[in-house]
């Protein structure tokens, strides 16, 4: 296995509206010299029994069937169907993945997570705020061969990977004029750390039906991701909050404040029409905890 296979030959770069920036801005080709990939965690640890690693992915698609089928609105056994399919492509799939250490992006379990639910929805168009490595969007063009995929970052240096069909946009997604798709089958995907409340009502504006979010976390658990997307979905729903309370917390030794904006909450909560919030998958496979990806349908 290759340890990191040179990017094909590249996409230019784009600034929000699709214009190629100029070369000096362009991303590198390669890691820069140093930039050794380190085997994460993953790579490591895996069941090499066939018969356990099936029972492991059976184990993985009964956990995750409530949240995928109240997400695709699908008979029970369809979704059953068509996840355990995923599953069992996902693992060789994320062992030939370009990009060996995602730390500060998704990890093993989020990245079947993702998989799995663009495997469900098949969208024609994906959306993707938070490039970081170009890790998830290289996934995605796994999971959704055909689909368009643009994918945004506001630092677009950290790029390693690029794929050659994926629209690479440098910037934020709110300032972009978009490619016409159809909303009904597009999927925007929020992983930037930028307010949930904020990203759904922009994908709301717009006319998104289905977006999903990573590091949904609850208001007592805040200090578990760093630049928590606050209020997050999970903030929006939750009744124990009161409209002005200020809720402070320590990440890596620094304290974060952040005070509950009622306005806000409801709009987003307004918004909301499904609400499917993957459970975390570590109990099973025990690599690290998920971050809380969590599927909304938006309310027209
Ligand atoms: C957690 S990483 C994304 C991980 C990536 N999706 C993956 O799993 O491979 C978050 C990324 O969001 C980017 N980001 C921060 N603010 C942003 C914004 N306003 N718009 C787009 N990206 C943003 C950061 O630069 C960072 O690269």
């Amino acid at each position: 296995m290759a340890e990191h296979p040179a990017s094909p030959p590249a996409a230019p770069y784009r600034d929000v509206n699709g214009v190629a920036i100029e070369p000096a801005r362009a991303l590198p080709e390669a890691p820069p010299p140093g930039d050794k990939p380190v085997p994460a965690r993953d790579d490591r640890n895996w069941m090499l029994s066939p018969a356990q690693q099936q029972r492991l992915e059976s184990a993985i698609v009964s956990h995750l069937l409530p949240a995928l089928t109240a997400l695709l609105e699908g008979p029970e056994r369809d979704v059953a169907a068509v996840a355990s399919a995923a599953v069992a492509d996902f693992f060789p799939l994320y062992r030939e993945r370009p990009i060996r250490n995602n730390k500060g992006g998704g990890l093993i379990d989020d990245s079947l997570c993702l998989y799995l639910v663009a495997r469900l929805l098949a969208p024609a168009t994906i959306i993707e705020s938070g490039t970081y490595q170009g890790h998830s969007a290289w996934l995605l063009r796994r999971a959704c061969p055909e689909a368009e995929i643009v994918t945004f970052d506001v630092d677009p240096g950290q790029l390693r990977h690029r794929e050659p069909d994926v629209d690479y946009r440098a910037g934020d997604w709110s300032e972009a004029r978009l490619p016409a798709s159809d909303p009904a089958r597009t999927l925007v995907w929020f992983d930037d750390h930028v307010s949930h409340a904020r990203r759904l009502l922009e994908a709301r504006t717009r006319g998104f039906r289905h977006a999903l979010f990573d590091d949904n976390f609850e208001a007592y658990s805040l200090y578990a991701t760093g630049g928590a997307p606050v209020p997050t979905l999970a903030m929006t729903i939750d009744r124990g909050l009161a409209d002005g309370e200020e809720i402070a917390w320590m990440r890596h030794g620094k304290t974060y404040r952040y005070r509950v904006d009622g306005k806000a909450c409801a709009a987003a909560r307004e918004a909301i029409d499904v609400y499917a919030a993957l459970p975390d998958l570590s109990p099973i496979t025990r690599y690290s905890p998920s971050s809380g990806m969590t599927y909304v349908r938006i309310a027209p």
